[in-house]
């Protein structure tokens, strides 16, 4: 017997509410107990019973998905593919065989493979109003809001996919061959995007994918990622880099900007919809975005010798040490490893980043000092990835656009999971705080209780999340772009002076 199976019986929590005395069961399954067996759970709030609510502000607690893709044990420092160590993948395998290990769980034939392509490559021929698009922001504009207007205007003539959204029925559950050729679409959408944007803000010619080559051959092929002798074809060193270091980003079971690609999923839009929804919380501060403020503080702190002053500035929360630390792994992320191996065979061009001297010294202290041993903070696989990205020759702008193209397919991988499973909005409730109106009817109730006066001044027994006084606990600790923008600039005044 494990110790998570119970002695007697199917494994439960056996609660006690202490406001009213009542005594619950709620089955334990796989370590897991359902919110719903919890609701059951109620107070008497005039004549209507009120089902317990669990407040989990930033889903440390709380699952929202059962899934087969992706294993992460953040303690032990493992991650599987549909149960296969993501090290085996690393070593025997490329991205396209992952692409399908996540989309199809299995690897693919060479058939399959030549198949995927054609349909990528094919939906990667921009038309003109996508191109018009992105050619109508100035060239210095900032990636991202140009990534997400490239999307918008593949939506806005997908007939497939806006059809999903003028039909009383869902178009995608139950159909997978519909579904896939929307995937393949949305990643041949993705791929054009980037290349574009790429190419728009340096004023370059973007080149047609072409039907046979590989996804990521492709991706560089119209981003003019040329190899440097022949000029012609992308650039086969970086496309065999790129191929293995995709593999360690392609998923990561339930991120922030998965859970939103899901959450957009769960209306019923379309999968590129979905992808969208995805990428804007992929670009955020705290999430892939966190990169782009990486890398401005290491600009900022100019010289290993002020790494002290700032560590300084992290530890008094005066500022937020960008691209350390992970909501899942309380010991080293093994994607790591494998990325130092992929920069030991760059290391020339790595070393060459005078930046990198300043990463390294930062992180020495990281690994030594008690306020970030204490908090399990490490530098995480993002911020290591980029150096690799920037020894290829790749410029910040374009770095985290470019990530996400491995991401998003795991994002789809989750998307067509969830046609498999019941359809269900994605409706999160909030734990009211304001003031309340009590109108007659509830006054002149002949109930024990009111709305003023639950029976609310004991504890229960389980003491759930929720009562732990949220007002302390759950202020948002940090703040978004503009604030970290202030506390960088900050910082930069603090190191000049
Ligand atoms: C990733 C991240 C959002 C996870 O946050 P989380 O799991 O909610 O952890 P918390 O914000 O609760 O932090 C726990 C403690 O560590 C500190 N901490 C967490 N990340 C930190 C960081 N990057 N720099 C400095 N302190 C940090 C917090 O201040 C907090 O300290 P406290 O216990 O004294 O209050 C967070 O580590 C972070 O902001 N990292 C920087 C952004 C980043 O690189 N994101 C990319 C993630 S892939």
């Amino acid at each position: 017997m494990t110790s998570l199976e119970a002695t007697t019986g199917p494994a439960h929590l056996r609660v006690v509410d202490s406001r009213t005395n009542q005594e619950y069961q709620v089955p334990i399954h796989d370590n897991y107990i359902r919110a719903k067996d919890l609701s059951k759970i109620t107070i008497q709030d005039g004549d209507v019973a009120e089902k317990l609510r669990i407040l989990d502000n930033g889903f440390e607690a709380t699952a929202c998905m059962s899934s087969a893709i992706t294993f992460i044990d953040g303690q032990r420092g493992q991650v599987q593919y549909r149960g296969t160590p993501i090290q085996d993948l690393f070593h025997n395998n490329d991205f396209e065989d992952v692409l399908h290990l996540l989309l199809w769980s299995r690897l693919p034939t060479e058939a399959e493979k030549r198949a995927t392509r054609s349909a990528v490559n094919a939906a990667a021929v921009p038309p003109k109003s996508v191109v018009n698009a992105i050619a109508s922001f100035p060239r210095e504009a900032e990636t991202y809001p140009m990534i997400i207007a490239g999307m918008s205007a593949f939506v806005a003539i997908d007939e497939a996919t806006i059809q999903s959204r003028h039909q009383h029925k869902p178009m995608f559950h139950g159909n997978p061959e519909l579904a896939d050729q929307a995937i393949l679409r949305t990643l041949g959408y993705y791929a054009a995007v980037v290349a574009l944007v790429h190419c728009h803000k340096r004023n370059i010619v973007f080149t047609n994918p072409e039907p046979d080559r590989s996804l990521i051959g492709n991706l560089l092929l119209m981003m003019g990622v040329l190899d440097p002798e022949t000029g012609s074809g992308p650039d086969q060193n970086i496309e065999a880099c790129l191929n293995k270091l995709w593999i360690l980003y392609a998923d990561h079971e339930m991120t922030n900007s998965t859970a939103s690609l899901l959450h957009a999923a769960s209306t019923l839009t379309d999968p590129t919809s979905c992808v969208m929804a995805g990428l804007i919380c992929g670009f955020g501060p705290l999430h892939g975005g966190a990169i782009d403020l990486a890398y401005e503080a290491l600009e900022q702190i100019k010289h290993p010798r002020y790494v002290p002053v700032f560590i300084e500035m992290i530890k008094a929360k005066k500022a937020r040490l960008f691209g350390y630390g992970h909501r899942i792994y309380k010991t080293r992320d093994p994607r790591l490893a494998l990325i130092e191996e992929l920069i030991e065979q760059h290391k020339d061009k790595v070393a060459a980043n005078p930046l990198l001297k300043i990463a390294f010294a930062i992180d020495k202290v990281a690994n030594e000092d008690p306020y970030f041993v204490s908090r399990n903070l490490k530098a995480n696989a993002d911020l290591l990835g980029c150096f690799l990205y920037s020894a290829l020759g790749f410029e910040r702008d374009m770095i985290i656009a470019i990530i996400c193209f491995s991401r998003i397919t795991g994002g789809l991988a989750h998307w067509r999971e969830s046609l498999t499973q019941p359809i269900k909005l994605w409706r999160p409730l909030q734990v009211y705080s304001g003031p309340k109106a009590i109108f007659p009817q509830q006054r002149g109730t002949n109930s024990t209780s009111s709305s003023t006066d639950l029976p609310n001044k004991g504890t229960a027994m389980i003491v759930t999340e929720a009562s732990a006084a949220p007002e302390a606990k759950y202020r948002p600790k940090v703040s978004l772009r503009a604030r970290a923008a202030i506390v960088w600039m900050r910082a930069s005044y603090m190191v000049k002076n």
